[in-house]
């Protein structure tokens, strides 16, 4: 058996011709920058996470870039984010001129630690930017307060966490800004790159506006220096294809992480914590074990498309060495590294599909139950 981790056919449903069909008339017709369709899009995202605003534009690493720009957050300034994050968090900060500040992440949610998020503020701290890593929340109501204590934003990375909640709200309406990033990979999926920027405020909404198309004010009038950011029109038709099915998606996703969990509870492994209230989307679903590489070699040959997100911790990664982020530094984050493996998680996952990850899993840790390889289609007699 072959176990991927996406089935891109599944989530276009049995009706896809009719959406192949407009995507078609679109190319014919030029339909293709700024439409009604991202337009649209921008509508029905803003409504699904219960903010006034929701601005398209090229990619999640370009939805946070632009939202610390529309802060005008730039040299001198520092972002507080976590050291476990993926590299599009830390570069963003970086290309608006920043300074980011790491913090080590909890070692049982792997979401940024609380506390050491207040020991980093410092007078030159502009911003907190929480990741809801792997699609789980992160508790927003003590960093909204310290934010607010000290006067700074709060940016929220909610690229790996579409329809995420804590109790009725969407991660990605608690900041002044939430930004996602509708990669292929990701629970809400474009057919290319993309990503969005969720905020209530209308003059931000407009600033971010300008901001995503090259600072322009009414044609050929430039006011800012802007970027050229926008979400593609095909791609805004893809998303709103697939967006009233995104909940589904998510609930279906739990049950498969529910399953893991209960099936693998008993081996010598560990799981990110879960919190009263939240509903985690499981973008990934992270595996924790000091036994990581002969695990995923052992998956990988079971034909299981086990993967680790994110071997190279941020501070260790040679494009930030200039940071002069030490080894040992964020002892979390760096056993994080070398400890998760994410088993593939997917809404139209069959329960046979599940069962083969699970014995593979428990095979490894316990050699003598290993199953019997299964034949993957009947032997004929
Ligand atoms: C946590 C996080 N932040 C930012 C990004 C950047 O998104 P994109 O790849 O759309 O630029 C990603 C995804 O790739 C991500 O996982």
């Amino acid at each position: 058996m072959n176990i991927s981790r996406y089935n891109y056919r599944s989530q276009f449903g049995e009706y896809a011709e009719t959406l192949v069909n407009e995507i078609r008339q679109m190319l014919l017709n030029g339909d293709y920058i700024l439409t009604e369709h991202v337009s649209r899009f921008e509508r029905e995202f803003a409504d699904y996470l219960g903010v006034s605003h929701v601005r398209g534009v090229n990619s999640g690493t370009d939805a946070l870039l632009i939202a610390l720009r529309a802060l005008d957050v730039g040299p001198g300034d520092e972002v507080i984010t976590h050291a476990n994050t993926f590299y599009a968090t830390v570069a963003a900060i970086r290309h608006a001129g920043a300074t980011p500040v790491l913090v080590d992440a909890d070692e049982e949610s792997f979401l940024i630690d609380e506390l050491q998020t207040s020991i980093a503020v410092t007078p030159r701290t502009r911003v907190i930017l929480p990741v809801h890593l792997y699609g789980k929340p992160t508790p927003m109501s003590g960093l909204i307060q310290l934010a607010k204590r000290n006067d700074l934003a709060v940016i929220e990375d909610a690229a790996q966490a579409h329809g995420a909640r804590i109790g009725n709200r969407m991660v990605g309406s608690f900041g002044v800004f939430g930004c996602f990033s509708f990669h292929p990979s990701k629970n809400l999926a474009a057919a290319g790159d993309g990503g969005a920027i969720a905020v209530n405020s209308d003059d931000l909404a407009e600033h971010v506006r300008c901001l995503r198309e090259l600072g322009q004010s009414g044609q050929n009038n430039h006011v800012l220096l802007g970027f050229n950011s926008k979400l593609d029109s095909i791609q805004a038709r893809v998303l709103s294809w697939k967006l009233p099915c995104l909940d589904a998606w998510n609930a279906r996703r739990r049950e498969i992480a529910a399953m893991y969990r209960e099936r693998l509870g008993e081996l010598p492994v560990r799981f990110q914590s879960t919190t009263p209230g939240e509903e985690h989307v499981y973008h990934l679903f992270q595996l924790r074990t000091t036994r990581r590489d002969g695990l995923l070699s052992h998956l990988r040959k079971a034909g299981i498309d086990a993967v680790v997100r994110y071997p190279h911790p941020i501070p260790l990664q040679k494009a930030f060495s200039d940071c002069n982020w030490r080894q040992g530094q964020f002892p979390v984050a760096e056993r994080l590294a070398k400890e998760l493996l994410c088993l593939p998680i997917r809404p139209d996952m069959s329960i046979a599909e599940v069962d083969y990850v699970c014995d593979h899993v428990t095979g490894f840790f316990r050699p003598r139950s290993a199953p019997a390889p299964r034949p993957e289609r009947a032997v004929p007699v």
